[in-house]
């Protein structure tokens, strides 16, 4: 790789790498990805009213795009014309040039030189793609008032004068959208098409079916977006949407005019209970299923020795090979639990009339037996690396996610690969865990490839799971962090600077608000330790901020907080029962979730509880007296704070005692509840009182009304008001279910209670 890039610099004669903020008296250059390298001159380019737009036969449309880009902000009316076979005539004027030629080989299929001069603008490729890009890296030159869809007066609209020779290290540079766990909009695709070819990506991973939605229309199989497009809460409440196969016709039509590549994923043999709740019957029991609603795992999953099956999935294909124009076509093929082939008579049989080892022989038979259906009809197969597990389909492209062991073993067995493992490519992770430089120090080729194993690396994807990330999100989980996914596989710097990169994210920011990006968090933005001080009885907190371009904003129920600063973190000491909100803004503009802090001071706090059976040591929140020490717990029951106490296959009983005869008007205590991760509310919390600790009153029974159908993560007290009953002792018990329910993905799996904090008043 490092010798292609050299030979590649050699070959345009190209002088310096762009360490461009070093440059005295010209301005900076930020653009994202990186150009391979830039040589700047001394003075601009002006576009003005009598700039005119030149383009190559051939060319019209990506010069018709620059034109639309162009006019809104400038209000300029570009002179338009096809180049003249003489351009040195064009050359004299006042000119932007697109122009197609032969004669820089080593450009390939998507590369450019980009020349300003203070005359002219020359943009030159092999093809449109290359074209293309060239205009992507006008826009980030220009200023940032270009994006404005109004005509702006007081700019003058220049570029700095450039030699750009640039071209992308990777042919696969995508995002995969899951549109199933959540529905996006038909616009909101276009907007993500147009955000990806910003920044010289192609590829649109287009996630079309789980087990939580069918969205692809099918006009042979129509129940599969009419029911299995929609999923239904316990509350009534209907979730859903689909694309019609115009919808479709018009997003792939739109991404090709960006030069981006669409490969619909049709998930098969797992992920696919919104298919087999409409037709059970390739299903291996047979049903009814409803469209799941929570995140996980299903169970029931395509029956592979039912030749229905395939012929309902050769009919899908058959209309979805119409539909995309791509070489490739994705079978998803991930987790694939194997439960009921084992107990399924029909997959039984095909184990063994096929001769097959074991039910990872029957996945693989599911793969290739597709593969030569899709073959059949020109197009390749790409699956998730479990496809590796019992054989790999001939033909198939791998697309790692568990690390990068499934890319590895491909190449070497000489498959082409995609390599986005979770590491680094999981913009459903939060920034805590992947965080902006994380994702900038990816390497999309594994060292334990040869050079020539290394050429199976087609490149890689960012992945946007949904699961907890509907429409209004995304941009938060995926920008920044898609900025250093483009780099990585545009540029693929030999060495990472990353402050360097960083500095030119920090410009960008005015690009993605120009774009409406609502983009989120580079890192986690900070560190809080809380320290109880049993002395002055009150906590002493410390924030300190980790992302520091943001300003942190405190909100909080007492006013009265004393709020000491130094440096970079903040002191605050809390000796009421308060919940502080810290937010983030940069420029006014929120960046990021709201962090919550609770802080509580009742009459259980401090107090000693007795439990009745043990928490589990793998969520101890750090002992029995996490329970009444005054902190309430996070947003999330796996946070790094430690607040929440779990007890799995248990159900809850706590005994406090206050030490002496006290007045008690409130007793609560907190749960949370994250269906899809076991984590489930109480079937009831029963409350009790007592003068001497060994006749219990029950004072209160309160039955959960939450649905646990419901996939989002939530925190709930239960809570009983008393009137001034006097108890020395207080009992909380709480039942567990004693299993997962039937429709739940971990059906028959031991729930979790997880609690936070006792409270009485
Ligand atoms: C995956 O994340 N299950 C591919
Ligand atoms: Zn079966």
């Amino acid at each position: 790789m490092k010798k292609y890039f050299i030979s590649f610099l050699l070959l345009f004669g190209l002088l310096n790498f762009a360490n461009l903020s070093a440059q005295n008296s010209k301005p900076d250059i930020n653009i994202i990805p990186q150009p391979k390298s830039i040589n700047q001159q001394d003075g601009y380019f002006e576009i003005n009213k009598q700039t005119k737009i030149y383009f190559s036969k051939g060319a019209e449309t990506v010069a018709r795009y620059l034109k639309d880009i162009l006019e809104p902000a400038t209000g300029y009316d570009f002179k338009f014309e096809e180049l003249d076979n003489n351009l040195e005539n064009n050359l004299k004027n006042n000119s932007i040039i697109l122009k197609l030629s032969d004669s820089h080989p080593g450009l390939g299929n998507e590369g450019y030189t980009f020349t300003t001069t203070t005359n002219n603008l020359i943009i030159e490729a092999n093809s449109l793609n290359g074209l293309f890009y060239g205009i992507q890296t006008l826009r980030q030159l220009l200023p940032v008032e270009i994006e404005s869809k109004e005509k702006i007066n007081s700019v003058i609209w220049k570029t700095p004068n450039v030699e750009i020779n640039d071209k992308p290290e990777f042919s696969w540079r995508g995002l995969n959208l899951d549109c199933c766990r959540h529905f996006m909009s038909k616009d909101f695709i276009k907007r993500y098409i147009d955000l990806l070819a910003y920044h010289k990506m192609n590829v649109l991973h287009w996630h079309l079916t789980e087990d939580q939605a069918w969205r692809i229309e099918i006009k042979k199989y129509p129940e599969l977006t009419s029911k299995g497009a929609f999923r239904t809460y316990d509350d009534g409440s209907v979730y859903g949407g689909f694309y019609t196969q115009d919808d479709i016709k018009e997003i792939v039509d739109y991404a090709a005019s960006r030069f981006i590549n669409v490969v619909p994923e049709i998930e098969m043999p797992g992920h696919s209970t919104a298919a087999i709740s409409c037709y059970p019957e390739i299903s291996c029991t047979g049903g009814p299923f409803d469209v799941g609603t929570l995140w996980g795992i299903y169970y029931d999953v395509y029956c592979a020795g039912n030749e229905k099956t395939f012929q309902f999935l050769q009919d899908v294909i058959d209309e979805v090979v119409e539909l995309f124009p791509s070489k490739y076509i994705h079978i998803g093929g991930d987790e694939v639990p194997k439960n009921r082939w084992e107990k399924c008579p029909k997959c039984q049989a095909r184990i063994k009339s096929e001769n097959l080892k074991d039910e990872h022989e029957l996945q693989s038979y599911f793969i290739k037996r597709m593969e030569k259906y899709i073959n059949s009809k020109g197009k390749q197969i790409i699956g998730w690396d479990e496809i590796l597990e019992g054989g790999l389909a001939p033909e198939a492209t791998v697309q790692s996610w568990r690390g990068v062991k499934g890319a590895v073993d491909a190449a070497k067995q000489g498959h082409d690969v995609i390599v986005s493992p979770t590491s680094n490519c999981y913009f459903d992770y939060p920034v805590d865990i992947t965080d902006l430089q994380k994702v900038y120090s990816f390497d999309p080729v594994p060292p334990e490839l040869n050079a020539e194993e290394r050429k199976h690396v087609l490149g890689s994807e960012g992945n946007m799971w949904t699961e907890y990330a509907p429409q209004e999100l995304v941009d938060d989980r995926l920008f920044p962090r898609l900025l250093a996914l483009s780099e990585v596989v545009w540029n693929y710097p030999a060495e990472r600077n990353y402050e360097e990169f960083r500095k030119r994210v920090q410009n960008h920011y005015d690009r993605l608000n120009a774009l409406n990006v609502n983009y989120g968090l580079e890192t986690k933005p900070i560190e809080i330790n809380k320290e109880y001080d049993s002395l002055n009885n009150n906590f002493n907190v410390k924030i300190r901020q980790l992302q520091n371009d943001l300003t942190l904003n405190l909100k909080s129920d007492e006013i009265n907080h004393t709020i000491l600063k130094d440096d970079s973190t903040n002191y605050i000491k809390v000796s009421y029962s308060d919940n502080l909100e810290l937010s983030f803004t940069r420029n006014d503009k929120p960046v990021g979730k709201i962090f919550k802090e609770g802080f509580t001071f009742n009459k259980a706090t401090r107090k000693p509880v007795n439990l009745t059976y043990p928490f589990s040591e793998k969520y101890s929140a750090g002992g029995v007296e996490a329970l009444t020490d005054g902190l309430r717990g996070s947003d999330s029951f796996r946070g790094g704070d430690k607040s929440w106490q779990g007890y799995q296959g248990t159900d809850f009983e706590a005994t406090l005692d206050f030490g002496n005869i006290t007045d008690i008007n409130k007793i609560a205590i907190g749960f949370f509840q994250a269906s899809s991760s076991m984590v489930v509310y109480p079937e009831y919390v029963t409350f009790y009182t007592s003068t001497d600790g060994k006749i219990f009153i029950p004072v209160k029974n309160i039955s959960n009304q939450s649905s646990l159908k419901n996939p989002d993560w939530v925190q709930k007290d239960f809570s009983v008001d008393l009137n001034n009953v006097k108890a020395r002792y207080v009992k909380i018990f709480a039942k567990n279910l004693d299993e997962l329910p039937k429709w739940h993905p971990a059906y028959g799996g031991k729930p979790w209670l997880m609690i936070d904090e006792i409270i009485v008043e």
